[in-house]
C-alpha cells in the first residue's frame, strides 16, 4: 500500500476504535504537507478548525508553525509532513488519553515506518509523553531543543520542540525555540550533504 492509499483508506474507514473521539468527528485528520520530505512533525491531536477542513495544523497553532518554519525556510506544505499522535478531535481540545494513543498507534507508526523520515520534530509534551516513554519523568525543559534516538525506528533523529499552542500562550519562549529551530535547520543542511555525498561516491 502507498501512502496515498493508507491516507484514502484511514480517512474513510469510520475508525469507531475510541468512543469520545469518533462521536462528534466531522473529519479523521491523516495529515498536512509532503509524504517523500525527509522532516515529519509530530503533534498532538486535532483541533476544531483541523476537524473540519481535515488537515492537521490549519487553526491559530499552525499559523505560528508555518511562521517559525519559514524562519529558518522551511515550508511547512513542501518541506515536512506534519501528522498528530492522534487522528481525530478530542471532545473540548483535552489531550488525548493513553488508551486512545494506543489505539491510534499503528497509523502513527505505519506513518513513520513507510515516510522513513530522517529527523523528526516531536512537538510538545503530549507527543513527547506518547513517543518516548523512556525519558517519563524528565520535564520538557530539560529535552526541549535536544536530539534523540528511540531503538525503535533507529534510521531517524528525533528532536523536541514547544508545542506552538504553549507558545500563543506565552510568547516569551519563542526567541528560544527560534534557538531550536536553527539547531535543527543545521542537522537537516548536514543530513543533506551526507546524502549529496553517498550519492555522487
Ligand atoms: N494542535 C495539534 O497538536 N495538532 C493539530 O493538528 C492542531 C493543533
Amino acid at each position: 500500500m502507498d501512502y496515498v492509499e493508507f491516507k484514502n483508506r484511514l480517512m474513510e474507514s469510520q475508525c469507531a476504535k475510541c468512543p469520545d473521539l469518533c462521536r462528534d468527528r466531522q473529519h479523521i485528520v491523516v495529515d498536512r504537507g509532503n509524504s517523500d520530505a525527509k522532516l515529519m512533525i509530530i503533534g498532538e491531536a486535532p483541533g476544531e478548525k483541523e476537524d473540519f477542513l481535515g488537515k492537521a495544523f490549519v487553526g491559530r497553532a499552525g499559523g505560528l508553525l508555518d511562521k517559525l518554519m519559514a524562519a529558518i525556510d522551511l515550508d511547512t506544505n513542501r518541506d515536512m509532513l506534519i501528522v498528530n499522535v492522534v487522528k481525530c478531535r478530542p471532545p473540548n481540545n483535552r489531550p488525548p488519553t493513553s488508551h486512545e494513543a494506543d489505539n491510534c498507534r499503528p497509523y502513527l507508526e505505519w506513518q513513520i515506518q513507510h515516510v522513513r523520515p530522517q529527523v523528526v520534530v516531536l512537538l510538545g509534551a503530549t507527543a513527547a509523553k506518547h513517543l518516548m516513554p523512556e525519558e517519563k519523568g524528565r520535564g520538557m525543559k530539560e529535552r526541549v531543543g535536544r536530539f534523540f534516538n528511540l531503538a525503535k525506528y533507529p534510521q531517524a533523529k528525533f528532536f523536541l520542540l514547544y508545542h506552538p499552542a504553549y507558545l500563543l500562550r506565552d510568547p516569551r519562549k519563542i526567541p528560544e525555540t527560534v534557538e531550536h529551530l536553527k539547531i535543527l535547520k543545521s542537522h537537516l543542511f548536514l543530513e543533506e550533504e551526507r546524502t549529496h555525498e553517498s550519492a555522487h561516491c
